[in-house]
């Protein structure tokens, strides 16, 4: 069962029904002003940090699940009957919905009674504002007397402590009103020199800044006293709950259209310059004015709005393909890319799953989500390389979270994830890929964000090495610390308190517990800074990297493999982990994924029996399981894994993040059909038919799909925010569809399905667009290149010096 369908050349998804089976989200903003838009108008905005800098309240967990977002409300003022035109919060029955989620911006539309209302939400580039564009057509064959109720509920900024410290909260609103521009002005009479502003463009016949006055008293968003009875209260807030909330009333002539723009702003002043007049408490609004004035102009927001247009045409015109799967061609060429950029901006901290009070951006999470997002934007993954790599620990080690704000790693979490490290090797190496830039190395850059420990970043990535040999455990596979990339397995952890997190509590300094994951990991991360070394002239270190990452590969043989599929762990006495010897948890995915990936195990083939294994014991119809059995118990000396009942999360159900691994490794194996099954089996598109049982957005990944230990099978939950984007699209475009950028140009490397005779595809790499066509001549994948025209040796392509376009022929077969 569907709830929507695509619209491919608009690049929307459009919802055709407001009771989707979980409110369907959107984002907008891509720089530093950012919301979340739910299909129903549920969701928040806030500027940069989704906790410390909360613009509007949303209240988390709520029942219904999504109430609390941008409303609007329409009055018919003759009858006295109101409505949302967005279905929520008032629910009332429409006559006709539609909710278009595209790249940056949401519209939803409906009628009711004959008015027919549509609603344009976006953030205009490079403004700290956005925009909701409502139209309002009278479709009745006689003149509609309306009016037009707007309304945001603020948060007191700090979104953690504004769901808390009421005791506090509850006096400290203030809000000032001028010229029908509400502004929220909490906490800037002390130390904030930012505030909020609510514009309209319409004249007003009213306002409420105080939500009681605006609700009345026993009601919630469905029941507002000031939209039943047809008038706002100019209410001013001290204290409480400051909102804003226009009023508007008009008279439309049969047919008859009429735009009123809403626009929500954030603004900082300058610090001494947050008084007009200066000795006064008045906000100083000489920097606001001119802003919210451009923008309540319909011509400009429209203009703003074909620039977002153009900028995401842009971003997503980098890598655009043409096969037989249209599945593959929506993800490819908009949705998948869409969604990386999400990811990379958010991390895992701002979704209908992820609270935004909770964590801040990961380093593990940041450095896997660049993958997907370097090549639209290189500049922003410059950047975000240079302040995850000040937040590395002089170790080598890695804060696991930081705070977007501040920049500073999070000590609430801190380190000894492992893995940690070599994300960031594995990041760096993604964009010296993509953009050739190699003077990033030399950047210097702090450990711990501490002034005067600057070294250049590549001594950071000789740190994030030396911390894997520096902690080898007893067969020589590294130490997994507090747990490796599965933040689950807690090896060193055992809790046995309620409540206690595993993330955060002590652990032991275990000394026995390895990771055979983190063994891949620095293979693959020992190899890339070999590479770099190599080309930075200095090949005694860069053979010192490929000696190490030589003799891990081999320990991973000895020590790692279990007979048909690679171990997963020891544990903290020296016990095997994912092994035909255990009761449960006898096979994992990650290890079969990434060792292959690292290229252990590929030349004498135990990696195929790896993959084979994973093909017989943890792949099914909904995707790649993580683990089985599940873990029917909890584990004391496994930790959180052992703490879902089967079938969830990292207990046995489907982690699409991992699931590409294995995608990448058939690829690499050359079995691109068996490859691009496994991409179709959790393709967010491929599985609309089945939204009913899929729940999440169609058009987006979710972290993960029950596995078949649970009772829901095949649900998909927490959508959005998961390192499955990055690794799928990496997975997809780079590996079977084979565009990928190496240090030394773009390789054209094919593993497609035998049953595709072909594809084209169009690559923006270093200043050069590649228009490709692969044409598949028989079975295989041995890959004959010509370019413009003229055969070429191997498959590596170089930009070429002086040219912007190039046509590339490539036969496979
Ligand atoms: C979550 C985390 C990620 C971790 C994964 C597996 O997606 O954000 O860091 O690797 O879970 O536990
Ligand atoms: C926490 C969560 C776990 C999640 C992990 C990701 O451990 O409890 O479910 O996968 O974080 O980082």
């Amino acid at each position: 069962m569907q709830y929507g369908y695509f619209d491919d050349d608009n690049r929307e998804y459009v919802i055709t029904r407001p009771d989707t089976p979980l409110p369907w989200i959107n984002y907008l903003g891509c720089q530093e002003y950012f919301g979340i838009i739910s299909n129903t108008a549920g969701g928040y905005s806030f500027y940069r940090d989704a906790r410390l800098r909360r613009i509007t309240r949303y209240r988390y967990n709520n029942v219904p699940f999504d109430i609390g977002g941008r409303y609007l409300y329409l009055r018919d003022d003759q009858s006295g009957d109101y409505w949302s035109p967005s279905w929520q919060p008032t629910r009332d029955a429409l006559d006709d919905y539609s909710c278009r989620h595209g790249m940056g911006y949401t519209t939803i539309g409906s009628t009711r009674l004959g008015i027919a209302a549509s609603t344009r939400y976006f953030v205009p580039l490079d403004e700290n504002l956005e925009i909701w564009q409502l139209t309002v057509t009278n479709r009745r064959a006689t003149p509609a007397e309306l009016s037009v109720f707007s309304c945001v509920e603020f948060c007191l900024w700090d979104a953690q402590d504004d769901a808390t410290n009421f005791q506090r909260n509850f006096s400290i609103g203030q809000v000032e009103i001028e010229d029908g521009v509400v502004y929220h002005k909490t906490e800037y009479r002390e130390r904030r020199d930012h505030f909020a502003w609510f514009a309209c463009s319409a004249g007003l016949a009213g306002f409420d800044t105080q939500r009681e006055a605006f609700l009345g008293p026993y009601r919630g968003w469905d029941k507002p006293l000031a939209v039943e009875r047809g008038a706002a209260s100019n209410s001013e807030a001290h204290g409480w709950a400051p909102i804003g909330s226009h009023h508007v009333r008009m008279v439309l002539q049969p047919g008859e259209s009429r735009q009123v723009l809403f626009v929500l702003g954030y603004q900082e002043n300058p610090k001494d310059q947050k008084f007009d007049p200066p000795d006064s408490q008045i906000v100083n609004k000489r920097f606001a004015r001119p802003v919210i004035a451009r923008y309540l102009d319909a011509a400009n927001a429209d203009a703003a709005f074909a620039k977002l247009r153009a900028y995401w045409d842009g971003l997503l015109s980098v890598c655009q393909a043409r096969t037989p799967d249209i599945h593959t061609d929506r993800m490819v060429n908009a949705w998948n890319a869409y969604q990386c950029m999400a990811t990379f901006n958010m991390s895992r901290s701002a979704s209908f799953y992820e609270s935004g009070i909770g964590r801040g951006l990961g380093f593990r999470d940041s450095n896997q989500d660049l993958l997907g997002f370097v090549q639209m934007a290189p500049a922003r993954a410059r950047e975000r390389i240079l302040d995850l790599a000040a937040t590395q620990l002089p170790s080598g080690g890695a804060y696991h979270q930081y705070q977007p704000l501040t920049k500073k790693g999070n000590n609430d979490v801190g380190g000894n994830f492992n893995d940690d490290p070599h994300w960031l090797i594995v990041g760096v190496s993604a964009y010296l890929k993509e953009t050739g830039d190699w003077s990033i190395l030399d950047e210097l850059v702090p450990y711990d964000n501490q002034a005067g420990s600057e070294q250049p970043l590549f001594d950071h990535l000789r740190r994030s090495f030396r911390y894997t040999l520096d902690r080898l455990g007893p067969h020589g596979l590294p130490l997994i610390g507090r747990a490796d990339w599965n933040d689950c397995l807690n090896l060193n952890c055992f809790s046995d308190t309620p409540g206690q997190s595993f993330q955060t509590t002590t652990n032991k300094e275990g000394k026995v517990a390895e990771s055979v994951f983190i063994a891949a990991l620095f293979v693959l991360a020992a190899k890339e800074l070999a590479a770099i070394a190599t080309r930075r002239g200095l090949g005694e270190e860069a053979q010192t990297c490929l000696d190490e990452a030589a003799r891990m590969d081999a320990t991973v043989r000895r020590h790692g493999w279990d007979g048909d599929w690679f171990l997963r762990a020891y544990d903290d006495f020296g016990a095997k982990v994912g092994s035909k010897e255990c009761a449960e948890g006898k096979i994992f995915i990650e290890t079969q994924g990434f060792c292959a990936l690292a290229g252990i195990g590929l030349e004498d083939g135990l990696a195929r029996r790896a993959l084979d294994s994973v093909k017989e014991r943890l792949a099914t119809p909904h995707g790649i399981i993580l683990q089985q059995p599940a873990y029917s118990r909890y584990y004391l000396n496994l930790g959180e894994i052992s703490s879902y009942p089967p079938g969830y999360k990292e207990n046995a159900g489907i982690f699409c993040h991992n699931n590409p691994w294995v995608m990448i490794a058939e690829a690499m194996a050359g079995n691109g059909a068996n490859a691009h099954d496994y991409y179709s089996r959790i393709n967010p598109s491929a599985r609309e038919p089945i939204s009913d049982v899929h729940r999440c957005e169609p058009y987006v990944y979710a972290q993960m799909i029950a596995g078949r230990d649970a009772p829901s099978f095949g649900e998909a939950k927490n959508s959005w925010l998961t390192g499955t984007a990055a690794w799928n699209y990496y997975a997809i475009t780079q590996w079977i569809l084979g565009l990928r950028p190496e240090y030394d140009g773009l390789r054209i490397a094919p593993v497609i399905p035998d049953a595709w005779n072909g594809f084209e595809a169009t690559r923006k790499f270093r200043g050069v667009v590649y228009n490709i066509a692969v044409r598949r001549a028989g079975p295989g994948n041995r890959v004959s290149l010509k370019v413009d025209g003229r055969p070429v040796e191997g498959n590596l392509i170089p930009p070429p010096a002086g040219r912007t376009e190039i046509s590339v022929e490539a036969t496979i077969g």
